[in-house]
């Protein structure tokens, strides 16, 4: 068997819609006050209902939590919080019931420090196989000048550890050990646990932190080319040894022009996140300007015919400025950190509703963008309803409150009493549980929930959206976003007002003058394409025309 592209199937990840949860926020079982896998597979008929094709689910393996799980103390053990392995079985089986694909987490990058790796890393001989699963050094000097990620809490990327006397390497928290992938013995443990999860029927895995794999003196310690060479003997690996089935998603976040080579030859990641995209395109509500998003997206390159982006708007961490400019950033921060706690290493820690002003209009701007781009949405859990965060929270604390189901006690999430919760839910005025929750909004034709059943359904019925090419169009008027999507006889015309005010706009589109056009969402017939297409659309508004040719013409 070879590891040729060809070997895939189908291509189930270019035209999914993928739904972030986090085990723990969802939905409490037990009422011990956490989400459990149990909880979780109680609401796949809601999340089936979204229309979403595939979960994403955040790491649930046994770990002290100082990372919410991305500190691993056993990538074969469930963390006994959220259930057991039994439990992951009847996830995967239930939710293959559904049609949903399983994305889990893999963390490869680092482990806890209390995993046994690392425990017997530490009494094992200087120079052995055991001591080297992780990157050790006599000083803190080497591979000096290498980034800080979580520069609000760490000093370093290296850690004195008294009783091994050398400092161990590590990109994230001083409690995340990086693993040495220069050592073999690594490699093969990690295709080990890549096995496991994969022979129990995941569909992919969303691979943390890639690109920190290797480290090499004078050098950033990303994207190495080690790293790339690695990926793609992993890929071949599952490729063979899963008949091409499973989806590898990169996290790398990088300039379109760095991150794209995370495809390969499509013979890496089958997906990468567009991390660039996603603060443009609060840029461009804020700024009321396309230029930025534009900008980022002719800076993208072609990529692999088997490979697909993953964009979204939020996701569990703080919304990432590490790909702005620095005035851009502090611009951002100027803009959107209603205090001052929302600023958060090189980020914003905020849920998208909040950042939005709590708009409907607003949110639905965002989202339209979201699944008219290229790439495949991701959707982080809450959103659907315009779910609020709480800043005051720990770390990223706030944006990973429990789901809210209804206006219940618990925000309907768990009947523990309200202390024993893992986090507390939003009790805020403006996103408080009791008006912000599944319930409410399952009653209300108008909600946020509703809109984006529909938005779903819509983006499932074209395959431009997934697969289609994109060309820009640019109107005179800098807060106006349009584009047509195009894949084969499908076209799809989408217009963004990034401003609140409503604006009277021409579109070039000579190569579709006398086709039809019909506005999507409302259904509504519009008048044929001209020329020059003349629209007004209100402020914060969007328009999906589908452009169809009429029967009697021959263009
Ligand atoms: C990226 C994850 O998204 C984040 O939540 C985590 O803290 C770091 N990687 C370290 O694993």
């Amino acid at each position: 068997m070879t590891s040729s592209p060809a070997l895939q199937p189908s291509l189930w990840y270019k035209d999914a819609i993928i739904y972030q949860v986090h085990i723990k926020s969802f939905c409490d079982s037990n009422d011990d006050g956490y989400g459990d896998i149990k909880g979780l597979i109680s609401k796949l008929d809601y999340i089936q209902s979204l229309g979403v094709t595939a979960i994403w689910v955040m790491p649930f393996f046994d770990s002290p939590l100082q990372d919410d799980g991305y500190d691993i103390a056993d990538y074969y053990k469930v963390n006994p919080n959220y259930g057991d392995i039994e439990d992951v079985r009847e996830l995967v089986r239930e939710a293959h019931a559904r049609g949903l694909k399983i994305i889990m987490e893999m963390v490869i990058n680092h482990t806890s420090d209390q995993h046994p790796w690392f425990q017997r890393a530490i009494k094992a001989p200087a120079g052995s196989s055991e001591r080297n699963f992780y990157v050790w050094s006599d000083d803190n000097k080497k591979y000096d000048g290498v980034r800080i990620i979580f520069l609000d809490t760490e000093e370093s990327n290296w850690t004195w550890h008294p009783e091994v006397e050398q400092y161990y390497w590590h990109r994230f928290f001083h409690h995340q050990p990086d693993l040495n992938f220069e050592n073999p013995a690594v490699e093969k443990a990690i295709y080990e646990v890549i096995d496991y999860w994969a022979s129990m029927g995941v569909d992919g895995f969303r691979l943390d932190a890639i690109p920190y794999l290797f480290e090499e003196e004078g050098t950033t310690c990303e994207n190495l080319a080690p790293t790339h060479a690695f990926l793609k003997r992993l890929r071949k690996y599952v490729d063979e040894k899963f008949h091409g089935e499973i989806c590898l998603l990169a996290e790398a976040n990088m300039m379109p022009a760095d991150s794209a080579g995370y495809f390969g030859d499509g013979d890496e990641c089958h997906m990468n996140y567009h991390f660039p995209l996603m603060p443009r395109l609060y840029m461009g509500v804020a700024k009321e300007d396309r230029t930025e998003i534009v900008e980022v997206l002719k800076r993208t390159p072609e990529i692999p015919e088997n490979c697909q982006w993953a964009t979204f708007l939020r996701n569990h961490d703080e919304l990432t400025l590490e790909m702005v400019t620095p005035e851009e950033r502090q611009w951002m921060w100027n803009h959107y950190c209603y205090v001052p706690e929302a600023k958060q290493n090189m980020g914003i820690r905020l849920r998208l509703a909040r950042l939005m002003d709590g708009s409907y209009r607003k949110m639905h701007l965002m989202n339209t963008m979201l699944f008219t781009m290229p790439g495949t949405p991701v959707i982080y859990y809450g959103d659907e309803i315009g779910m609020g965060d709480n800043v005051y929270l720990n770390d990223r604390d706030g944006v990973r409150t429990p789901m809210q189901w209804s206006p219940e006690n618990n925000a309907g999430f768990s009947h523990a009493t309200p202390q024993q919760l893992y986090l507390p839910v939003i009790s805020d005025p403006e996103f408080h549980y009791e008006t912000v929750n599944v319930q409410v909004q399952e009653n209300r034709s108008r909600s946020m929930l509703h809109w984006m059943r529909r938005m779903i359904e819509i983006r499932k019925s074209y395959q431009c959206f997934g697969r289609g090419e994109m060309i820009m169009l640019e109107p005179e008027e800098k807060n106006i976003l349009a584009y047509v999507r195009r894949y084969e006889d499908e076209v799809v015309l989408v217009v963004c007002n990034l401003s609140g005010r409503a604006t009277s706009l021409c579109l070039p589109l000579e190569s579709y003058e006398g086709y039809k056009a019909r506005e999507i969402l409302g259904g509504e017939n519009f008048h044929d394409i001209e020329e020059s297409y003349r629209l007004t659309i209100t402020g914060w508004g969007t328009y999906l025309i589908e452009i169809t040719k009429r029967a009697n013409l021959n263009k």
